[in-house]
């Protein structure tokens, strides 16, 4: 997208949506929004919101597709790692940490299991939407497990005998206590950043980039 509007991903529906557009809103930026739609204008300065899938944010930046990027750590590794695998070009900009959307990416195991260490997990499956982070580390801690990959209802899959373990994202822990799961290992942690493409953007952009960021810093000051 070569429009003179600067283009911003953001998470369409989930745990880092809400927080994302406020940030925004906080910064000055006012959109109209509707429920439904993709696309977001602003109507206070030439900036338009691109709503969509979390995970598919780092590879709309990765690939220049859009200009900006609020995306969890979570997400941004899995995709580096998934193009480094495949030797694809992972290139962008870490323009800062945001603080919010705090979360773990552990192991848990059903609360029945008598887990005694990680080296229970030899021979298992672990069900996760994270399949490169979790062979990573057990490539690194010499376990020898099978990811299973699920986008989805990861923690009903030791319920369904799909598998014997599950490796997801934690924040309060309602979700495994809901589901009989105990967290053991703690695998990943992550927070959001505001990422740029790697390709550089025009001078108006990158203009409103940095007074955006500035606005950005003395917002995050405010709530220390
Ligand atoms: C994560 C994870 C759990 C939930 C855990 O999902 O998959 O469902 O959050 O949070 P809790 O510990 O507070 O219960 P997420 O919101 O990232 O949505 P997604 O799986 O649809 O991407
Ligand atoms: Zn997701
Ligand atoms: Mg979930």
């Amino acid at each position: 997208m070569s429009s003179e509007r600067l283009t911003i991903a953001v998470q369409k529906s989930g745990r880092l949506s809400k927080e994302s557009l406020k940030l925004l809103e906080a910064c000055g930026v006012k959109f109209n929004l509707h429920e439904q739609r993709l696309m977001a204008h602003s109507t206070s300065h030439p900036i338009d919101l691109l709503r969509v899938r979390d995970d598919d944010i780092p590879g709309l930046v990765m690939d220049g597709v859009v200009d900006l990027g609020l995306v969890g750590e979570n997400v941004l590794e899995e995709e580096r790692l998934e193009r480094s695998i495949k030797n694809q070009p992972s290139s962008f900009q870490s323009l800062r940490r945001l603080d919010f959307g705090f979360c773990r990416l552990s192991i848990a195991v059903p609360k029945e299991t008598n887990y005694q260490g990680l080296t229970d997990l030899n021979g298992s499956k672990i069900a996760t939407t994270y399949p490169r982070i979790l062979e990573s580390y057990l490539a690194t801690q010499g376990i020898q497990a099978k990811p299973v990959m699920l986008t989805g209802s990861v923690e009903v899959a030791p319920r369904a005998g799909l598998a014997d373990a599950i490796c997801d994202l934690v924040s309060t822990g309602a979700t495994l206590e809901a589901n009989g799961l105990v967290e053991q290992e703690v695998i990943f942690r992550s927070q959001v950043q505001i990422i740029q493409r790697s390709e550089s953007l025009s001078d108006e952009k990158q203009k409103l980039v940095s007074k955006l960021l500035a606005r950005l810093d003395g917002v995050q000051l405010a709530k220390e």
